[in-house]
């Protein structure tokens, strides 16, 4: 478990842009080569629109060059929603670290988040 990623994902929190629901949201990713990328979650006025902290970081880190298989841990600040649990099902990322309701750090691997999940078919 990664306390270090977690305070990150928490100290990014503050950048979110969240005026909407007031609910800032932090992500902190780390590369299996120790590159670390963070995202807050962006609001916008038409509500559907706005995206989630965990993909404002991976789409960072797929913008520099990283992709599935690439990536050691991503700490996040809320429990990861349904849609991205998709997302960090698809770059099959090992340990995903965040608070739990009870108010616990809890790490999972991505597939135990999503189990038997649709994927393309090989
Ligand atoms: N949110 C995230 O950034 N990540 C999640 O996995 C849960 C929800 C954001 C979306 C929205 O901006 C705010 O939290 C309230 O739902």
């Amino acid at each position: 478990m990664s306390r270090d990623l977690y305070d990150r994902a928490v100290a990014i929190s503050a950048r979110a842009y969240a005026p909407y629901s007031n609910y800032l949201v932090g992500a902190a990713v780390r590369m299996r080569d120790g590159t670390v990328f963070e995202g807050v979650n962006v609001e916008n006025a038409a509500y559907p629109l706005g995206i989630c902290a965990e993909k404002s970081a991976l789409a960072k880190a797929v913008g520099e060059g990283y992709g599935p298989g690439d990536i050691a841990a991503i700490a996040i600040t809320a429990s990861p929603c349904g849609g991205c649990r998709q997302w960090l099902h698809e770059f099959r990322i090992p340990e995903v670290i965040f608070q739990n309701a009870s108010g616990e750090l809890v790490t999972y691997a991505a597939a135990d988040l999503l189990p038997d999940t649709w994927d393309l078919p090989a």
